[in-house]
């Protein structure tokens, strides 16, 4: 089995600034993802699932530990990686599905969802940006429209299109499921299915994790932390 991700001893702590307090959100936790690996994070609310996919995104920083990314050219640290390496990296080998969809201003849909297609160099992306958006459920009249203005799930729909056009090697799932509708949901676990089929190695939260039961491999629990340490900030 190729391993995609360790985390070795992974730390993380929030400072509180307003309270002048830190709040432990992980210590010492250590995990291992393979290529076509599905890993289940559970745990209550506030726990920090999203906190930990957030860490391996490299949108939080991690405090102590590791996240040792296999890439086919050698090991990059994702928790020391330069800058611009995790630039490089989110165009094409981790991937980020949020509930939230981030839409610029002026750029319709079809090309939001075409825009990782032609970063990798294919020409004439659009055809399949607009299959991708067809499958999910986008109404063709939106195609050509920002989504800024869509709806909630709409903008989830172009979320997905978007995040899982082509295979990376690692994908982060955030409660995908959340606000789609039935067709949308059916769409995304088939889509999910053929990526880990290719090998894509996947760390998901859903609320419902029985919509995935059967792509499931491991589950990692994540436990509350609760004490409260004062620090000087
Ligand atoms: N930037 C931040 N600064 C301070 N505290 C934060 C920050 N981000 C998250 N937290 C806190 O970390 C804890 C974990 O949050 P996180 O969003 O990771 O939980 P979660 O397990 O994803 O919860 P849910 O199931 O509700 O989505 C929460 O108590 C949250 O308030
Ligand atoms: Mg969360």
């Amino acid at each position: 089995m190729t391993r995609v991700l360790t985390a070795e001893a992974l730390t993380k702590n929030f400072v509180l600034h307003h309270l002048s307090q830190s709040l432990p959100a992980f210590r010492d936790l250590s995990f291992t993802v393979d290529a076509g690996e599905f890993l289940l994070l559970r745990g209550p609310n506030g726990v920090g699932k999203s906190t930990l996919l957030r860490m391996i995104w490299r949108s939080y920083l991690v405090d102590a530990g590791h996240l040792w990314f296999e890439r086919p050219d050698g090991v990059i640290d994702l928790a020391r990686a330069a800058d611009v390496d995790i630039a490089v990296l989110r165009r094409g080998e981790i991937g980020f599905v949020t509930q939230f969809l981030i839409a610029r201003p002026r750029v319709s849909a079809e090309e939001v969802v075409a825009e990782p297609l032609r970063q990798a160099g294919i020409a004439d992306p659009l055809p399949r940006a607009r299959a991708a958006l067809e499958t999910f459920g986008v109404r063709p009249d939106l195609w050509r429209a920002c989504p800024a203005t869509f709806s909630g799930g709409e903008q989830q729909k172009v979320n997905l299109a978007r995040a899982l056009i082509l295979p990376m090697r690692l994908l982060l799932l955030d409660e995908p499921t959340a606000s789609l509708d039935a067709g949308a949901r059916k769409a995304l676990l088939a889509r999910l299915a053929d990526l880990k089929s290719q090998g894509v190695a996947m760390i998901g939260v859903f609320h419902h994790p029985g919509d995935v039961a059967h792509l499931i491999d491991r589950e990692l629990t994540l436990k509350p932390m609760t004490e409260l340490s004062n620090v000087a900030v």
